[in-house]
């Protein structure tokens, strides 16, 4: 496998991380996973925007012009021959003497390489479960940042349930996912929590709003209770590599009798034709 380490292409055997990297100490950096079809990276200008709003939300300057990072991810597609699945890209604050302060000067550090790739057509086509849990984390979760104690904890937990998922639910109110956003479908109406402090604001999430809205389907980024996540005709997550899975269980009760929903179904559909159109006229 190749490997982009601060604007270089090297094998991943070459990589040697700094055991002061404060990425690896404290957890202080950013990331991206940005989905490749076809050779092609979705949404690269999305993300590579929001990896910057998130280093500089925390303090870190990257050392990369936002354009020249991106010629370099399309390099290391290139170098890996990668046609399908995730990209994965972080950037740390860099390496100094451990403390929890740090000085401005250090020279921040990035990586980016291709993720194994994970098969969900069944998932999307089936639906999965969820179990729902409350929402500890802290209160800037939008920022994409590489502390995920608390999100990777309730994850572990709802897989061990034999879960996809946990949804996370805030003062009564449904957030988000621990790796996704969360939206209900209530008498048409699709609702999702607004992008505010307490979400990362997803990138599929803000593509599917775009698709909302070109297919006339009614929305509203409104905060809805765990009751009504509960009691909601149909709910699906959302992420970059998982795209739009139906939830169908939560807690062990159904929804919609145990069966993906007929508009998380036509969502599905205009997403992935969102995905073919941008990727396609992106070649060349
Ligand atoms: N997770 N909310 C959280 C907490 C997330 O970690 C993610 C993505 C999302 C969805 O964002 P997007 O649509 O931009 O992928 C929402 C990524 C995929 C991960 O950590 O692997």
């Amino acid at each position: 496998m190749k490997v982009l380490v601060d604007g270089e292409i090297v094998a991943r055997s070459a990589v040697k991380v700094d055991m002061e990297d404060r990425g690896y100490q404290f957890g202080d950096g950013v990331y991206e996973v940005i989905n490749v079809y076809d050779g092609v990276p979705f949404t690269l200008d999305e993300h590579i925007e929001r990896l910057y709003r998130s280093a500089q939300e925390i303090g870190i300057s990257i050392n990369f012009e936002s354009d020249h990072l991106k010629n370099d991810i399309r390099k290391l597609i290139q170098e890996n021959d990668m046609k399908k699945g995730g990209l994965y890209l972080q950037v740390t604050r860099g390496v100094a003497p451990r403390t929890h302060q740090y000085l401005k000067d250090i020279s921040s550090k990035l990586v980016a390489y291709p993720l194994p790739y994970k098969e969900m057509s069944e998932s999307r086509s089936t639906g999965v479960t969820a179990i729902t849990e409350q929402d500890l984390r802290w209160l800037r979760c939008d920022i994409k940042s590489l502390n995920l104690l608390y999100n990777i904890m309730i994850k572990q937990k709802a897989y061990e349930q034999g879960c996809f998922e946990a949804i996370l639910i805030r003062d009564g109110v449904v957030t988000e996912g621990t790796s996704s956003n969360v939206f209900i479908i209530k008498n048409g109406t699709i609702y999702t929590h607004p992008a505010t402090n307490l979400i990362l604001n997803g990138i599929t999430r803000q593509k599917l709003l775009e698709v909302y809205h070109e297919n006339g389907w009614t929305f509203k980024e409104h905060p809805f209770t765990t009751q009504e996540l509960l009691e909601a005709d149909e709910v699906f997550v959302t992420s970059t590599t998982s795209e739009v899975v139906p939830v169908i269980s939560i807690d062990g009760k159904d929804v919609n009798d145990g069966r993906p929903g007929s508009l998380t179904r036509k969502i599905q559909q205009a997403f992935s034709l969102t995905v073919k159109n941008e990727t396609s006229s992106a070649v060349g």
